[in-house]
């Protein structure tokens, strides 16, 4: 069975094709970052236009590429949610639309879902149960993930999510969009003992996260100083640095809670170099094994989505013509197979 799977919940155009013997096929992903760069953030508009442009040259593209005719296309996935509604609405259009030319059948995918199911795309996937650690632009997250559809948050963040808090701290070190691997870039040269950071909501109890305190402590201190090269380099630095031990103290956390032995961690800031060494270090430790998917699965793309379609639909799931953007949809409203 093939299943091609659509990607356009935000600033993203990714397609894929996944196989349930071959496994996956080819991905294709064309980002919309150096259009929304001017405006320092993605506008929405823009987006659903872009995507508009990019989605069909793309589908015909990865058909050729992996040798896929049309009618080798056994079903089809889009995101449904979270994310821009115009956005979600013109992978969803063009994914129906295609399933009823093709007669096939069609799923809507929950975006987190397949940042969640990233990691089974790798060589020695993780086994079912295990904790999640979700941290993208839209949300951070700690899961229980007890197998497909069963998932319970056990912790989220009160305000920003990790990747939001990545690029509003950027931006207000002028250091460009988006800001993750902006900061990261920047860390690299920067001082280590000049500024300490608080780690937020890391002295209370529980599993919550908050990153705007972080924003908040970049904001001043920038305010406070000149900022050269080697200061914003250290700025960035000491951001970083709190980001990522707040991550890893409240993953340590989860782990000793639940006594899961294996953890694994997706969304965009799981691209983070440093995150991924201080997460190694602390699982070894804990005699946890984490895993990570590589990082262009990391971030937005096809192939999630295309996996995670095709789980559904073999188990027989796939929605009716009929179809909507869900732009608030909670992880939690998904039920088990
Ligand atoms: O998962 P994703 O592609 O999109 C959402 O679903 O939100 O995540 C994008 C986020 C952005 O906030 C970006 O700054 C962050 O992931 N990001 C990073 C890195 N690469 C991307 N944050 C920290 N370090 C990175 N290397
Ligand atoms: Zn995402």
């Amino acid at each position: 069975m093939r299943t091609l799977g659509i990607e356009t919940s935000c600033d993203d155009t990714g397609v894929a094709i996944y196989d349930s013997e071959a496994g996956l096929l080819g991905h294709k992903l064309f980002s919309q970052i150096a259009m929304h760069a001017d405006y320092g953030g993605v506008v929405p508009e823009l987006a659903s236009r872009d995507h508009i442009r990019k989605l069909l040259p793309l589908i015909k593209e990865i058909l050729r590429e992996t040798g896929t005719p049309p009618n080798a296309i056994d079903g089809i996935a889009y995101t449904t949610g979270p994310g821009l509604a115009g956005a979600l609405l013109v992978g969803a259009a063009i994914g129906r639309s295609l399933a009823f030319a093709w007669q096939v059948p069609a799923v809507g995918v929950h975006h987190m879902e397949g940042h969640l199911l990233a990691p089974m795309l790798e060589p020695n996937p993780p086994a079912f149960p295990f904790l999640a650690l979700l941290v993208s632009g839209g949300h951070t997250l700690l899961a229980d993930i007890g197998g497909i559809g069963d998932y319970r948050i056990l912790g989220e963040s009160v305000d920003d999510a990790a990747g939001e808090a990545f690029d509003k701290a950027a931006k207000l070190l002028g250091l460009g969009f988006p800001g993750g691997p902006a900061i990261a870039r920047a860390a690299e040269q920067g001082k280590p003992a000049r500024f300490t950071f608080p780690r937020p909501m890391t002295d209370r109890p529980g599993l919550n996260f908050s990153f705007s305190g972080l924003k908040t402590f970049t904001l001043v201190t920038a305010q406070n100083h000149t900022l050269d090269a080697q200061t914003v380099s250290d700025i960035a630095y000491a951001f970083q640095d709190a980001a990522v031990d707040t991550l890893v103290i409240k993953c340590r956390r989860a782990l000793q809670q639940t006594g899961h032995k294996r953890l694994i961690v997706a969304g965009g800031v799981g691209a983070n170099r440093l995150l991924r060494e201080r997460l190694s270090v602390m699982a070894h430790e804990q005699n946890v094994t984490v895993y990570y998917p590589r990082p262009e699965f990391c971030t937005d793309n096809g192939a999630m989505i295309a996996y995670t379609g095709h789980v559904h639909l073999q188990a027989g799931q796939h929605d009716g013509l009929m179809f909507n953007a869900r732009a608030r949809w909670g992880l939690e409203e998904l039920t088990k197979h």
